[in-house]
């Protein structure tokens, strides 16, 4: 019913993915998969509401009216079994704009910040250019169970460093990590006793494959924690270019002073971004039933191929679809990694080094195209590792 393997030609659109090549691979012609869309286009049901509000052609001054927010409260009991409040959700244009805003706003004490690299490395710059200072709590690897938050070192952190927020990202991207019910009250605990707050990136949430998403706000057990969970249904629908994203804060005085200082400064999201939100919640979860089968299939492909390269280890992606290769079996230096990539494989996958701590070596995967792009993009860079 919906067709994942029809290849759409995105170049020439001023796609970031597809446009920006040359410029940050300096190879314009390699299979990007690096930034985290997908090739697809978004579910029929979102480009017909599209449509439709196009052919109304007036773009006025628009609110975002309570049917919206009902789309989010209904995605989210409907699927996560979390029942949240209508006034607890706030519309903003873009996960990465709430996090900046959440970190000028709220900054009370330390002005430090805790992140869990390797990680999605706008979380370095949105701490910094809000005035504050990284403090890292990498996470571990362990050849068996994979990569694991650090709680010994988190605590030994706080302790010396009293921060005022943890970005916590769940699922966990780059590694892939679908966060446990222990892992996630863990993590609420301790940052509740020491009254950090907890600021929760859940964007790549509807991308499971066998274990349960669990909001960490729902997992703390409480009528109103204190958390600012912050998501969007860019990436589940591919709808990243339209620009809409929330915030769910359920504790009244810290959504109050959140709310105050988006006043102003972040636009109301417009009328379009709020017919796909709508849309792609209320008509869109079938589409997303097959988007992940499909991906299922990707990661099988992908992880067929990879392990057949000498000394290239891929990360298992319980969520997200985006896949943590590590290169360093392969006993090479990072840039003989990347000229065979880039410039003899002609795979665009993204540099691990740009994530932080714990991310030399390790490359990127973007598992979100047709699979037989990736398949061949996968097999000539078998044959260059080989
Ligand atoms: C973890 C994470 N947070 C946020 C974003 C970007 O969100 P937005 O475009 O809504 O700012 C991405 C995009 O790749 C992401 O992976």
């Amino acid at each position: 019913m919906y067709d994942f393997d029809r290849e759409v030609d995105r170049s020439n659109t001023n796609s970031v993915k597809w446009d920006k090549r040359e410029e940050v691979f300096a190879a314009g012609d390699i299979t990007p998969l690096w930034v985290a869309d997908a090739d697809w286009p978004t579910a029929p049901e979102v480009i017909e509401a599209l449509k439709q509000r196009v052919e109304h052609g007036v773009f006025g001054y628009t609110f975002a009216g309570e049917e919206y927010k009902k789309a989010v409260q209904r995605w989210y009991e409907r699927r996560y079994g979390w029942k949240i409040k209508r006034e607890w959700i706030v519309f903003l244009n873009g996960v990465m704009p709430g996090m900046h805003l959440a970190l000028r706003s709220l900054k009370k004490n330390t002005y430090k910040a805790l992140i869990q690299p390797p990680v999605y490395f706008p979380f370095f710059k949105a701490v910094r250019k809000s005035g504050l200072k990284v403090i890292e709590n990498p996470l571990k690897y362990q050849e068996n169970s994979g990569f694991l938050l650090d709680f010994a070192d988190l605590k030994a952190k706080i302790a010396e460093h009293s921060p005022d927020f943890l970005l916590f990202c769940s699922p966990h991207n780059p590694v892939g990590r679908v966060w446990d019910e222990e892992e996630l009250l863990k993590i609420y605990r301790i940052c509740q006793e020491n009254e950090v707050l907890l600021i929760s990136d859940e964007i790549h949430g509807d991308f499971v494959f066998e274990k349960t998403f669990r909001p960490l706000a729902s997992a703390a057990g409480e009528e109103s924690p204190a958390i600012i969970t912050l998501n969007s249904p860019s990436k589940t629908f591919n709808i990243a270019g339209l620009q809409i994203a929330y915030a769910i804060i359920p504790a009244d005085g810290l959504r109050r002073r959140f709310k105050n200082s988006l006043t102003g400064i972040m636009p109301h999201p417009g009328p379009l971004s709020l017919e796909a939100l709508g849309a792609a919640y209320s008509r869109g979860e079938n589409w997303l039933v097959a988007q992940l089968e499909y991906l299922k299939g990707n990661i099988k492909a992908a992880r067929e191929i990879i392990a057949e390269i000498p000394g290239v280890k891929a990360a298992e992606p319980e969520g997200s679809y985006l896949m943590w290769l590590d290169f360093s079996g392969t006993g090479l230096e990072e840039r003989e990694i990347e000229d065979r990539l880039y410039h003899r494989a002609r795979a665009g996958l993204q540099p691990g080094r740009w994530f932080g701590t714990g991310g030399s070596k390790f490359y990127r995967l973007n598992l979100a195209t047709s699979r037989k792009r990736l398949i061949k993009a996968l097999e000539r860079m078998a044959e260059i590792f080989s």
